[in-house]
Parts: structure tokens; C-alpha cells; sequence
């Protein structure tokens, strides 16, 4: 293959809008098909065994991979710039399968204090089930990156971008602490995706996703990718995912195929959307404060000029000095122009609330501890008109204070 004249992120936009790379038809469908056999006839035993062994093309049980998994997860390798990537069923399970293949009991794992409720109940709580230890450390504190750097951790797990007061996680700087470790760096990039940051450039040995969010973009499937530079690690998770029964439906894997090819064009407008709402939300003397990566004050705004590429992102967090009672009247002033979802990343524009959805898990100390109240406010912006969107928020909030 010819090195491609385009600056790379021309390139990797074009290649996720190209149809099915692979078909044993004479020639290709535009659109690609859903393949729903859950087995595959052999030809021999030797086919078998070299499929099972991971040889390209051949398929024998869903489980272990299929048709529209494989042509999603080929995609996503070349998009991350990753040697070999895998889709999964979801989010969390592509998670749990990177921490099962490369951990084992007596392991220390070092996890950002601020992570997704989930991934800090996995690695806190169920890994500790099976004896595999763990620190809580601040990404951006260059003592506790010197205490990494001489540590005995196993695995670094961080999120480029934190759920839900979106802190940059500074890839290059934890790089040369977990090399200095010996240890493996895994990014949740959730909050990115591989146009608005390629953590394994920045020296990420895995990267994680859950599809179900900007790449789908329209709330309609679940799915998680692992993706490395490393295939003999990509191997051990292939076999995790196989033996722990994390696999991806392929009606799921058709949808987010389909929603990756006009991902760049919904992210340049989402994160337009957010950057105007943030702008307009700060000027609001309801809102005490605004964390989005965009805006001049966001503590790490220098960094993320650095490593965020084509825009700051779509998710934006903020605080209203209210509790719980104050959210419910905004979110119904919202409603239903702005629905509340406790997800992300589809092209409706929706709130959510982390103190009751995604960090319900921790203590009330423990939120407290991440800037998060019971009038944190979580936004996704999808891809409405930006004078609408910032219209129905500044009406809402004013309106809603009024009620109280
Ligand atoms: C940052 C982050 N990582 C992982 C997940 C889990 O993904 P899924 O819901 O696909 O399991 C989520 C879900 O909200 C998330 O926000």
C-alpha cells in the first residue's frame, strides 16, 4: 500500500467512510451486510485449528469473532493507529477483559482517582476480590507521577479525558512514569475517540472505547474496542474475551460501522455546540462554574491544545449551588427538548446527573472529593443549531431558578 498524500486525519476520516472491506462475493456490496450465523462450516480439521490460531478470514464460532466484527474492528485498528484491535459487547467489558488477561492476584494497579463509576468499582472493588491491589493517584501531579515512575504497578489505567469534570489525562508525561515502572498504560478514550486524541501515539500501550457512545452516536447499540500496538497482548485479550463471553452482536457491530463513517462530521458539530454552550453557561450567575476543556480557565487548557486534535470534545460538566430537588425543576424545564439521559454521545443533545447515575457507586465523601455535587450537571451536546441549544439551556436555568 502507497503512503497516503493527506494529512492523517484526512486520511483516517476517509478510510472510516469507505464501505466493507472484505467480501467472497466478485464484487463488493456498498452497504455492508449483517451476518447473523453464530457457526461456521469447516473444511477440515486443519482449517479449524488454523482458525481457532487467529488466521484472517475464516470464521468458526460467533464467540470467538465474526464477519461485521472483524471489518469494524480492522477499521478501528487503522483509525488508532493500532497494530490489531477488537470489538466487544460492551464499554465495560472491553475494560474488564484488559484488566482479566493482564492481571493476576499479588498485581498493584494504579487507577485515576476520576474515572467512569464503574471502571472505580472494577478496579477497587472486583479486582480486589481477586487479590489484585490498587492506588488511586492524581494523573496531573508530577509527585505522584515521580511515586509512579518508582512504583511496582503492574497496569496504569486512566481516561483521556475524565468522567465527569473532564480532566486531561497528560499521555506523554505518564508514558515516561509507567516506562520508568515497566509497567502498561491502558486510556479509556471515550471521551475523545481516536479524532480528538490517539492515545497509543502518545505512548498508550492499549486503548479502550465504548462504542456505545460517540462512535454509534445514536444510542442504539452497545459495544467496547480494545486496540494495541502489541499483538501478543491483543492475542491474550482476544482469548479473555472468548473464554469470559464478551462478544459483540453483529447487529450492533452493523450499526456502529455505520455510524463510524459520519462520525467526523457529527463530532466538528457537537464539539461547536459545546464550545458555544460553555461559553454562554459561564456568563450565567446561576452557574458557579463550567468545566470544559475549551475554555480558557479549564486548569489543564494548555495541555489540552497539545493533545486534543479538531476540537475540545462534546461533553461539558457544570455546577448549580442547588441539590437534588433544583436539578429535578431544571431537568423538567429542559424536558423534552433535552432529555435526561444517563448516557452520551448521541446526536440529541441530553443532561445527566453523576451524583444518582454514573458515580452513584461512590460515597458521598468520595464525590465530594472529585468536585462533584449533588448539583453537578454532566451535558452532551449533540447536533442541533448551536443558537437553539444555547436557548434552551439559558431559558431552562433561568426559568427553573425562578420556580424555586
Ligand atoms: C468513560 C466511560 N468508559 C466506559 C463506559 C462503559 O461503556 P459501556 O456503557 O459501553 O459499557 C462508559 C459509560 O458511560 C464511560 O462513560
Amino acid at each position: 500500500m502507497t503512503e497516503s498524500p493527506l494529512p492523517w486525519k484526512q486520511a483516517i476520516e476517509c478510510e472510516a467512510l469507505r464501505g466493507p472491506s472484505s467480501s467472497n462475493l466478485d464484487n463488493l456490496p456498498q452497504a455492508e451486510p449483517i451476518s447473523v450465523s453464530s457457526v461456521w462450516q469447516m473444511e477440515s480439521p486443519e482449517t479449524a485449528d488454523a482458525a481457532l490460531e487467529g488466521k484472517e478470514g475464516v470464521f468458526v464460532y460467533r464467540r470467538d469473532g465474526h464477519p461485521n466484527e472483524r471489518s469494524l474492528a480492522r477499521k478501528l485498528a487503522k483509525l488508532n493507529g493500532a497494530a490489531t484491535a477488537m470489538v466487544t459487547s460492551q464499554g465495560m467489558s472491553a475494560i474488564a477483559a484488559t484488566a482479566l488477561a493482564l492481571l493476576k492476584p499479588g498485581d498493584h494497579v494504579w487507577v485515576a482517582s476520576e474515572l467512569y463509576g464503574k471502571s472505580v468499582q472494577l478496579f477497587t472493588k472486583d479486582l480486589a476480590r481477586w487479590g489484585i491491589g490498587h492506588q488511586a493517584f492524581d494523573p496531573n501531579d508530577e509527585k505522584q507521577l515521580q511515586r509512579l515512575a518508582d512504583s511496582n504497578a503492574k497496569l496504569v489505567f486512566v481516561e483521556t479525558l475524565s468522567n465527569p469534570r473532564l480532566r486531561l489525562a497528560e499521555l506523554d508525561k505518564l508514558a515516561a512514569a509507567k516506562d520508568a515502572a515497566g509497567s502498561l498504560l491502558v486510556v479509556d478514550n471515550t471521551f475523545a475517540t481516536h479524532l480528538i486524541c490517539r492515545p497509543l501515539d502518545h505512548g498508550a500501550d492499549i486503548v479502550v472505547e465504548s462504542l456505545s457512545k460517540q462512535v454509534n452516536g445514536h444510542s442504539d447499540a452497545m459495544l467496547g474496542m480494545v486496540a494495541t500496538a502489541d499483538a501478543e497482548i491483543g492475542g491474550k485479550i482476544r482469548d479473555t474475551l472468548s473464554t469470559f463471553g464478551m462478544a459483540s452482536s453483529p447487529l450492533d457491530c452493523f450499526l456502529t460501522h455505520r455510524g463510524l463513517s459520519t462520525l467526523a462530521v457529527r463530532l466538528e458539530r457537537a464539539c461547536n455546540n459545546a464550545m458555544e454552550l460553555a461559553l454562554s453557561l459561564r456568563e450565567l450567575p446561576e452557574v458557579q462554574q463550567v468545566d470544559y476543556p475549551g475554555l480558557s480557565e479549564h486548569p489543564q487548557h494548555k495541555a489540552c491544545l497539545g493533545q486534543l486534535r479538531g476540537g475540545f470534545g462534546w461533553m461539558l460538566t457544570f455546577q448549580l449551588g442547588t441539590n437534588w430537588e433544583g436539578v429535578h425543576r431544571l431537568f423538567h424545564a429542559l424536558s423534552p427538548a433535552i432529555p435526561f439521559l444517563p448516557s452520551l454521545g448521541d446526536v440529541t443533545t441530553s443532561v445527566s446527573h453523576p451524583a444518582s447515575t454514573s458515580h452513584r457507586g461512590l460515597t458521598c465523601e468520595g464525590r465530594k472529593a472529585l468536585g462533584i455535587t449533588d448539583g453537578t450537571i454532566r451535558v452532551s451536546c449533540g447536533i442541533e443549531p448551536k443558537d437553539w441549544l444555547v436557548n434552551q439551556f439559558c431559558a431552562a436555568i433561568q426559568r427553573s431558578a425562578q420556580l424555586k
